[in-house]
């Protein structure tokens, strides 16, 4: 397995096509597109490393997986009246369907759904008690207390958010948000702005796996449906692609971070900042497809 990652940081290394860091969060735009980092967290609690794997990170759209687990939590399938489970084929930031679907976002993954979830998990709360709740939620996941929030991005994506502000009144104007729109974009911009490095992320995403070695988070049939949920809507309108060259449930975020699952085997991390065309990490996704293959790790046999 060691040999695997190191062979995939240095051929990552090697290629001079890294993709474009996200610059539409300030605060992300300087980060180093040459940081390169991979971790695999196996089922029997052994973890392997390459690259980067302890440099932290904005986990920025990753930390959707654990907003869901946690909302689905709080109101169990409840959720599903407010969100739907499609891939919405559309950028993660896209108001188009949700003017014609009645303000009820496609899944919550797009950055219209995952406020829906924020909402959910913020519900009769402080936005601090809220989020208090995801981090020692994360916290337990990766059994590291170490993990925490980094203040300088979320400030710095609050003051740009143009977008998820609109998406938010367009929600709120449709009666789909409890909580005042600044309320859940405050606390939606927090939670993006979780830092982890790859061992840690690849730590907290065991509780998907069913592994030997921790107590189980989420029950069975919740740890499939999230499982299902990355691998249709995961990746954007790049989930279809994500599925067809890796085969397995994953999530991305524009701090260039994917996880991926293999279940009953192992939770994989790996981050390179810059991102492809779907705003997916490039070297990111060519990791992941590197790895499945070596391995034969695919939900299809
Ligand atoms: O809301 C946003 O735009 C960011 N905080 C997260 C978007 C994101 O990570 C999309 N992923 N690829």
């Amino acid at each position: 397995m060691l040999d695997l990652l190191n062979e995939i940081a240095d051929a990552a290394a090697a290629n001079p096509d890294k993709g474009d860091v996200a610059a539409y969060i300030p605060e992300l735009a300087g980060v180093d597109p040459d940081h390169f980092g991979i971790s695999v967290a196996l089922a029997d609690g052994a973890v392997f490393t390459a690259g980067d794997a302890d440099v932290p990170f904005s986990v920025q759209s990753v930390s959707k997986v654990f907003a869901l687990a946690l909302a689905l939590g709080r109101v169990g399938d409840q959720l599903w009246y407010r969100v739907g489970r499609e891939p919405s084929g559309l950028a993660f930031d896209s108001i188009l369907l949700l003017e014609r679907e009645d303000g009820i976002p496609r899944n919550p993954f797009i950055n219209a759904g995952a406020l829906v979830t924020t909402d959910t998990y913020l519900a009769g709360s402080s936005p601090r008690e809220a989020l208090g709740e995801l981090v020692r939620f994360i916290r337990a996941a990766a059994d590291d207390d170490s993990i925490h929030i980094n203040e300088k991005v979320a400030q710095s994506e609050l003051a740009t958010g143009h977008r998820n502000f609109s998406l938010a009144h367009y929600l709120a104007s449709h009666g789909n948000l409890r909580s005042s729109v600044d309320k859940v974009l405050g606390t939606y911009c927090h939670q993006c702005a979780i830092e982890m490095t790859c061992k840690q992320l690849a730590m907290a995403g065991r509780f998907l796996v069913d592994a030997d070695e921790m107590p189980p988070l989420v029950a069975t049939e919740r740890r499939r449906r999230i499982n299902a949920l990355m691998m249709t809507c995961g990746h954007y309108d790049g989930s279809g692609d994500f599925a067809f060259r890796v085969g397995l449930p994953g999530k991305s975020g524009v701090g260039g971070a994917i996880l991926a699952i293999s279940p009953g085997r192992a939770s994989i991390a790996v981050w390179s900042p810059g991102l492809n065309r779907y705003g997916n990490s490039k070297l990111g996704t060519e990791a992941m497809e590197t790895f499945a293959r070596r391995t034969g790790w695919s939900v299809f046999g």
